[in-house]
């Protein structure tokens, strides 16, 4: 039997955990703050940071939003984030990418201070988890990490591909799965769009990864038997639905799933894990600053 991967109940599990942590800090009158910063209106990051500011209120942290107008321009937002810095009740924040052509990232990144970059994405932390060192782990990656140690998947000595190589998916993830530690110490190939053989290099894998962008890329010819998939993609494609659209992974489920012996659905799997470890990352950014030590599960 395929094990089909919760990633909603394992979520539920992190969150119980995080919860108690919160309750610590309450003793010490302290409240983790999460802020996000949306410039525009894309009706999709709208959608992700109002998840994020509902899962704030769920944990009893304090949420604070930022909306800035589409055509706002650099300096605007560079005043938020020096706000943001100084700001002794926001401990995390992140500024919700994509942004307008006006603003650039990199730039944005750059700006914000490190100690508060839940995302992990400013430089010093991307170099930090490099160095295998993290201060914070991507969300995403850290969600996928996480979901694996649930099913006591352990990826030590285990052949991983990953087809994707984004700076908040495919390569954190690579890194982290290959650290000399505990969750990491696996032999990782990371495929994109100008690999050869892909489907050569998914066979060989025992656990493969999905980070494309593209629905249903991975088929179960692309799989040996047993192997562990592990879908992150997000993709809508038109449906006869309500919405007039529905969302499917990167992976062609049904084919997949007969072939693996663990698969996460989409949606359901690593979606969750990913609005959950934002929040792991925020309790700890607070137990940083405020110097409250938390059992983080
Ligand atoms: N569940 C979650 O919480 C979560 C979080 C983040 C993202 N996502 C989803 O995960 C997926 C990937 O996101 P992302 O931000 O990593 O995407 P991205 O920045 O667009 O990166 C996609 C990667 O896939 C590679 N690729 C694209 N087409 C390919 C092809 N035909 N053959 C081989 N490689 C190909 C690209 O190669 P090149 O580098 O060569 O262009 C790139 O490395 C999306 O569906 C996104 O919605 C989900």
């Amino acid at each position: 039997m395929t094990d089909v991967i919760n990633g909603n109940a394992i979520a539920e599990s992190v969150r119980e955990g995080l919860s108690a942590c919160v309750d610590t800090f309450s003793e010490a009158g302290v409240v983790p703050g999460l802020a996000t910063v949306l410039v525009g209106e894309d009706p999709a990051s709208e959608t992700y940071v109002s998840m994020k500011q509902r899962d704030c209120e769920e944990m009893g942290l304090n949420g604070v939003h930022v909306a800035l107008d589409a055509d706002a321009p650099p300096g605007e937002l560079y005043d938020v984030i020096e706000d943001l810095n100084a700001d002794p009740e926001i401990h995390g924040y992140l500024v919700q990418d994509p942004v307008p052509e006006q603003i650039d990232y990199r730039e944005v990144l750059r700006r914000i201070d490190p100690a508060k970059d839940v995302d992990g994405f400013h430089p010093e932390n991307v170099g930090r988890l490099v160095a295998g060192n993290p201060r914070f782990k991507p969300c995403t990656p850290h969600g996928v990490q996480k979901l694996l140690a649930a099913r006591e998947v352990n990826p030590e000595g285990k052949d991983v591909t990953i087809v994707g190589r984004s700076s908040i998916v495919g390569k954190p993830l690579a890194n982290l799965l290959l650290q000399k530690a505990q969750g990491g110490n696996a032999t990782v190939t990371v495929c994109h769009s100008r690999t050869e053989n892909i489907d050569e290099k998914t066979r060989g894998a025992d656990i493969v990864v999905a980070a494309v962008g593209v629905p249903e890329f991975v088929d179960s010819s692309m799989l040996s038997e047993g192997a562990i998939v592990i879908d992150v993609g997000v993709n809508r494609v038109e449906a006869d639905t309500e919405k007039g659209y529905e969302l499917v992974g990167d992976v062609e489920y049904e084919g997949a799933a007969e072939k693996a012996s663990a698969i996460t659905p989409v949606p359901g799997g690593v979606g969750p894990m990913t609005r959950t470890m934002l929040l792991y990352n925020t309790v700890k950014a607070a137990s940083q600053q405020e110097d409250v030590a938390v059992d983080l599960p």
